[in-house]
């Protein structure tokens, strides 16, 4: 492949494959991604479907447990994650300790790390990994916690006063109240909640192959949840949707769009939002959150953004032959609700986290120490020399 390549000078030595592209690494019954027929199933449901049946906690419940709830599991799973949701003062005064212009996932980060140091305390490390059953009820708790989190992180930086989770809203609906404080709209719930479906999971993508990894050592959830959200920041992973919202402002109009673009790419500047390591014909999620954006167009009376969406769409596609990917249409989703462009790789957190927990306690099930190999190409031996400063 075009990532895979010979160590110069070592014609029979081994063959490096840059970015572990095109390696499998292990085998896994979560999703698959086919990226011939353009299709992604969650344990073998197309995600299109669910997103457009499901309420998030119905597709969390079905990546965990391999099958979509009965009305009853549902229901029993709707009210302990209600009763998780109010953000914990330990949570609270952490945040609070970080600058009010602190990027919102290290706040994230950081909430995270104090619920897995709550959680852990009093075990030794070997403990605090634990068994299936006590992981599936931390991951519970985890996704029922982030939504405040998150919440608190946008109104904090607008100088609001924090809003109490209402147990008569669902997920979605629940995590639009205490962001806006405003009756959420069911169009842009629905929109919401297809979002959060939408970017639940995705195999070994960069972050979910981090919780791994660090799973592989026998470290605790929340640690290689706290691993996966670092991954995740990156502008070539989650941090896209952030940039996309910012090169959308940045050109301002789609009549601009087109000379931004000769522009941007004469200085060979990356089109966040487009491109796909696993996809190289079209983002199997787009369409769906492409409608969903659409109605929001719609219902905020935004045909501008709509317009400049396209202009640069087109604009890249003809120029590059390169799609967007899912992080596209969710920018300018996300800022239509109204949420701050920064809040926007922490709701991929939100959603994500049920992938990323389902695939942590895969890997503990059928656990081998991930280590790969790497070919050395520094100096060859060497003797340190004799005139060194002496220690
Ligand atoms: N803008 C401009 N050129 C691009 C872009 C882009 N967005 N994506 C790929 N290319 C070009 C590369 O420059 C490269 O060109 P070259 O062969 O002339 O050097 C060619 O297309 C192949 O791209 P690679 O970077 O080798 O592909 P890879 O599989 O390593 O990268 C990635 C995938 C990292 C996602 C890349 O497309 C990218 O940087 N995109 C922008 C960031 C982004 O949107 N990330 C979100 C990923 S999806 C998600 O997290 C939901």
């Amino acid at each position: 492949t075009e990532h895979s390549e010979q160590i110069p000078g070592q014609a029979d030595g081994p063959e490096v494959r840059r970015g572990l592209a095109g390696v499998v690494a292990d085998v896994t019954a979560i999703s698959k991604v086919d990226p011939e027929t353009n299709s992604l199933l969650y344990r073998g449901y197309p995600v299109q479907d669910l997103a457009a049946t499901q309420p998030f906690e119905a597709v969390a419940w079905l990546l965990w447990h391999g099958e979509l709830p009965t009305a009853d599991e549902l229901d029993a799973f709707r009210a302990t994650e209600r009763e998780h949701r109010p953000l914990a003062d330990d949570v609270r005064a952490a945040i609070d300790l970080l600058p009010v212009t602190a990027h919102p996932m290290d706040e994230v980060r950081t909430a995270v790390s104090v619920i897995g140091a709550r959680e852990a305390a009093g075990l030794t490390a070997l403990e605090a990994a634990a068994d299936r059953a006590v992981n599936l009820e931390r991951s519970v708790r985890l996704f029922a916690a982030l939504p405040a989190v998150v919440a608190y992180g946008q109104r904090r930086r607008q100088g609001l006063r924090p809003v109490a989770p209402r147990d008569d809203l669902g997920f979605s609906a629940n995590f639009l109240w205490t962001t806006f404080e405003v009756e959420p709209d069911p169009v842009v719930v629905d929109a919401f909640n297809r979002s959060m479906i939408l970017y639940a999971e995705h195999s070994f993508n960069a972050s979910t192959f981090t919780a791994r990894v660090i799973t592989s050592t026998l470290s605790d959830l929340h640690s290689a949840v706290v691993g996966a959200i670092a991954a995740l920041k990156g502008p070539l992973h989650g941090g896209a949707n952030e940039a996309v919202m910012e090169t959308l402002a940045e050109i301002g109009s789609a009549d601009r769009a087109a000379a931004w673009l000769d522009d941007a790419l004469a200085a060979k500047r990356k089109i966040m939002g487009f491109g796909h390591r696993v996809y190289k014909h079209g983002d199997s999620r787009v369409p769906t959150m492409k409608a969903a954006l659409d109605t929001l167009v719609e219902h905020y009376d935004r045909p501008d953004l709509g317009a400049l969406y396209d202009a640069l769409e087109s604009g890249f596609v003809s120029r590059k032959g390169i799609y967007p990917n899912l992080d596209y249409p969710s920018g300018p989703a996300y800022h239509l609700m109204g949420f701050d462009t920064p809040t926007f790789t922490p709701l991929f957190v939100a959603a994500r986290v049920t992938g990323w927990t389902a695939h942590i306690m895969e890997q503990q099930a059928t656990n081998s120490l991930i280590r790969p190999l790497s070919a050395y190409v520094g100096p060859e031996r060497r003797e340190v020399p004799r005139t060194s400063a002496s220690a």
